[in-house]
């Protein structure tokens, strides 16, 4: 795929329920350029990963959708995960230190969430025709739920961030790290996003059930299952099966 957002089309928009949804109704019902981006002010019902809601005070955080299509194999799509987490990965760094990816796709800064990532993809024919990559980020929002181990840019360096220059900042890193991905670069996308994940080939604790244990992560699986070495032996785990204990 030729992906070149030369004249990037943005939509902007007050507020929304979610918008990986507008992305989702926009595929349906409109003919859209690749790298397309939805960015709104605040979401009414905001999706997270494994059903989860998203919860984002108004005006405080980045919140945006991007509309791919990649036609690459529903085989490779742990790809697009690895790309949008480095780029999002990449602009967190660029101001803040101790920025990790969580595998699959949270963004920690030390141990506290500061961005996470929802992809949704639509498959035709052995293809990833669209994919919806909704990315959000704390910027200068101060209070979360108890519960969250989360963290934002005002938390960690206590003044308002400019959002504005932020989201420029994004979208030259997601343009980045999208055209690796259409260059077929799988294999640097691999190296990057192993330089940058959290606890990789590092004794952590993990939780399978009610059992916990210490293991190494020794990487990602072709199909994004975490691969993790426990006495000696190591197994494949997908995101139901396997939770960091922190
Ligand atoms: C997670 O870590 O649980 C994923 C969070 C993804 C949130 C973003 S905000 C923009 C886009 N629209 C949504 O409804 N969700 C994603």
């Amino acid at each position: 795929m030729n992906y070149k957002r030369l004249n990037p089309a943005i939509i902007h928009l007050e507020t929304v329920d979610s918008t990986n949804n507008y992305a989702a109704n926009l595929l349906k019902t409109s003919k859209i350029t690749n790298g397309t981006v939805i960015v709104t002010k605040g979401q009414t019902a905001g999706k997270g990963q494994r059903g989860n809601s998203w919860e984002s005070e108004d005006e405080k955080n980045i919140i945006l959708s991007i509309i791919l299509f990649p036609e690459i194999q529903p085989k490779d799509s742990f790809y697009l995960t690895i790309a949008a987490s480095l780029a999002v990965h990449k602009t967190i760094s660029l101001h803040l230190n101790n920025v990790k990816i969580k595998w699959p796709n949270d963004i920690l800064v030390g141990q506290k969430k500061i961005a996470g990532i929802l992809i949704e993809n639509q498959i035709k024919s052995s293809l990833i025709t669209s994919s919806i990559i909704g990315i959000g980020i704390n910027v200068n929002q101060e209070n979360f739920n108890s519960g969250i181990q989360a963290t934002s840019f005002k938390s960690e360096l206590n003044q308002d961030f400019n959002l504005e220059n932020l989201l420029n900042e994004l979208y030259l890193n997601l343009d980045f790290y999208i055209n690796l991905l259409m260059e077929n670069n799988f294999k640097i996308l691999l190296a990057r996003y192993y330089e940058n994940l959290y606890k990789f080939k590092v004794p952590a604790k993990f939780e399978i059930g009610a059992e916990q244990f210490t293991g190494l992560i020794q990487g990602v699986d072709a199909t994004g299952k975490l691969i993790v070495r426990r006495d000696q032996i190591s197994a494949n785990y997908d995101l139901k099966e396997i939770k960091f204990v922190f």
